[in-house]
């Protein structure tokens, strides 16, 4: 979860560094530094804080260390509290490295250096592998790396640079990503390919224990025993603009204003004669009857698209769908066999318990289809099947369009299962699936009420706490709704099933407390309506999202967010972007950090 970049080549490279680190932001921010090959020694100047206060201070400071060869890091802590001290990259003067991951048996390996006469100075993990390269170099790096790896258990990307070898660079990973980008007279690596578009498109990603060297006119791969290998060149289909803001303020509104297009890229490859199709990985009507359970799997976000989806394919198939959080999943013995569909959702494809719970159900048997944002991630690979939802790189901590995308395939999963097993008619699925791919054009027009979100949440900023409740699909999208608003703001949250407030939850209620109901289901909006006089008669200021024609005692609602009509079912499509809005507006008049909120990282590939 944390950041990662490194260069060699022939011109000045620290600049460089800095800029790809800002791209890797998103992965952590707690601190960053970087190190380079300078005049016969590594120079490191490291920083606690973002980069632009922290480290890009201390090179205006210290000097901007010259040199053409050099590796930069951006951290969110695990071991050791955010200080100058513990960030990377981490050496001591004759070998330097930047680590993403945990190293599970550091004490164990510290513990064996110190007895060899090794001092520590920080409290990180990392300082463990920098010590044990040392024990094991004497001329060659490549044969250090394979000794010391045999020794670490736990994840690691690594990216290292050895003194005598001034113009290269090393990396090796296990579970935590790593690339390895090809450049003309110079070359990279990075934790994502982000970080080097405005460079070069052309990577290879770096496999278990595979061991890199670097120099800017030559990659060598090697296995662990050091071995020399051959890997496949891949070329990123993402350019440089998707990866920058383009006029917007944050990299959450233009994500959440590139919703329309994300939707259409992910439904349009897979709706083939007004019908869902699976075809690209396989995934027959034939399979689609047989599985006995549906579970879907992920964290975050990607959890809340499941919920959307287990109550959408359980309406139109009558099928069961268990949802789970992949770190309960992956201890709790789940009850899933191989007759069974095991969907697993996830932006990065490197979240380590999504990955985790990806592992047990391929060993236990059950098919597995990972839906996945970024191509040839861990979670793409390991799985039997996969689909990508061609959302384009999502920077901002905070998911919207990924949640989207998600959400949107979610659906065509439900129709199809639902045309598989015969719950539906041919006709009625692709009446419904018309209906989804007019939902881009929704979309769009919820993103132009503006001025309606910025009002609302001008009326949230001074809340200390707030609730969101609502019924069925209305519950599983407040879950996300929530999600949003407390993550960015930072005012307490939480999400409520409406009909389970007064069973110990209402006692919260107080004068002025906002609660955010959600009434988009016709059957059930009567039933949250209810609910709202309940906390409204106890002094809560009630925000109502409802469809623009839904009729009730307005009196009960003190602001009103309306939603173009559209079915029941695809309610929560649209109904996401009011709450997203409104979580942008509530975070930017309280002068948050909207793209890096505290203490979070997009990618949690820790447990
Ligand atoms: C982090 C992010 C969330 C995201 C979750 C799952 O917590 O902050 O926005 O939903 O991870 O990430 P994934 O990449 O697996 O979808």
């Amino acid at each position: 979860m944390c950041g990662i970049v490194g260069f060699t080549g022939s011109e000045q490279c620290s600049e460089f560094l800095v800029q790809a680190l800002k791209r890797l932001e998103y992965r952590g921010y707690d601190s960053a530094g970087i190190a380079v090959q300078s005049g016969g020694k590594i120079k490191t100047v490291k920083a606690k804080g973002k980069i632009a206060e922290g480290l890009q201070e201390k090179l205006k400071e210290e000097g901007v260390p010259g040199g053409s060869c050099g590796i930069g890091h951006t951290r969110w802590a695990t071991h050791g509290e955010p200080s100058d001290v513990n960030s990377h990259p981490i050496g001591n003067g004759r070998i330097s490295i930047v680590h993403n991951g945990i190293i599970e048996n550091y004490r164990e390996i510290k513990k064996f250096l110190i007895g060899h006469g090794y001092g520590f100075e920080s409290e990180t993990d990392t300082e463990t592998v920098v010590k044990l390269l040392d024990y094991y170099y004497s001329s060659d790096p490549v044969d250090a790396i394979s000794k010391a790896i045999r020794d670490i258990e736990g994840a690691y990307a690594l990216g290292i640079i050895f003194r005598d070898f001034p113009d290269k660079i090393f990396a090796v990973r296990k579970e935590s990503p790593l690339i390895v980008g090809q450049g003309k007279g110079e070359n990279f690596i990075a934790s994502d390919v982000t970080a080097i578009l405005d460079r070069t498109r052309e990577y290879y990603i770096l496999e278990h224990e595979e061991i890199a060297e670097i120099s800017p006119n030559k990659i060598i791969f090697r296995d662990s025993h050091g071995f020399p290998i051959t890997k496949q060149l891949k070329i990123a289909d993402w350019d440089i603009s998707t990866a920058e803001k383009g006029g917007y303020e944050h990299f959450m509104l233009k994500e959440i204003h590139e919703q329309p297009a994300a939707v259409r890229n992910t439904l349009s490859p897979r709706v083939k004669n007004g019908l869902p199709s699976f075809e690209e990985c396989g995934l027959t009507d034939e399979k689609l009857k047989g599985y006995k359970h549906i579970f879907i799997i992920g964290c975050g976000s990607a959890m809340h698209a499941g919920m959307v989806g287990k109550y959408v394919i359980e309406e139109l198939s009558r099928s069961p769908v268990i949802v789970d959080i992949a770190s309960e999943f992956r201890y709790r013995n789940p009850l899933l066999s191989k007759d069974d569909l095991c969907v697993i959702i996830s932006q990065s494809g490197e979240t380590a318990d999504t990955k985790a719970a990806l592992t047990l159900a391929n060993e236990i048997g059950a098919d597995t289809l990972a839906l996945v944002n970024v191509v040839g991630s861990s979670i793409a690979r390991e799985a039997k099947m996969v689909m990508y939802t061609n959302a384009g790189p999502e920077i901002s901590v905070c998911s919207t369009k990924a949640y989207a995308v998600q959400t949107a395939f979610m659906y065509l999963l439900a129709f199809r299962v639902a045309l598989a097993r015969g719950a539906i008619t041919e006709e009625k699925c692709r009446e419904l699936t018309g209906e989804l791919m007019c939902i881009p054009q929704l979309i769009e027009k919820c993103l132009c009420d503006k001025e309606q979100y910025q009002f609302v949440a001008s009326k949230l900023i001074n809340a200390q706490s707030l609730m969101y409740i609502g019924r069925g699909l209305d519950y599983a999208l407040s879950m996300e709704g929530s999600l949003k608003l407390k993550e960015i703001s930072y005012i307490h949250s939480e999400s409520y099933a409406a009909g389970e407030l007064k069973h110990g939850t209402i006692s919260l209620i107080e004068e002025g407390m906002p609660v955010i109901a959600v009434a988009t289901q016709s059957r059930l909006a009567d039933k949250t309506v209810s609910n709202v006089k309940e906390v409204k008669s106890r002094g809560a200021v009630v925000v109502v999202i409802c469809k623009e024609n839904f009729e009730f005692d307005n009196t009960i609602a003190d602001y009103k967010l309306t939603l173009p009509p559209i079915s029941d079912l695809l309610m929560p499509m649209v109904a996401i972007v009011p709450m997203q809005l409104t979580a942008y507006y509530t975070a930017v008049l309280l002068g948050r950090d909207v793209d890096m909120p505290r203490n979070l990282a997009k990618s949690v590939t820790v447990e």
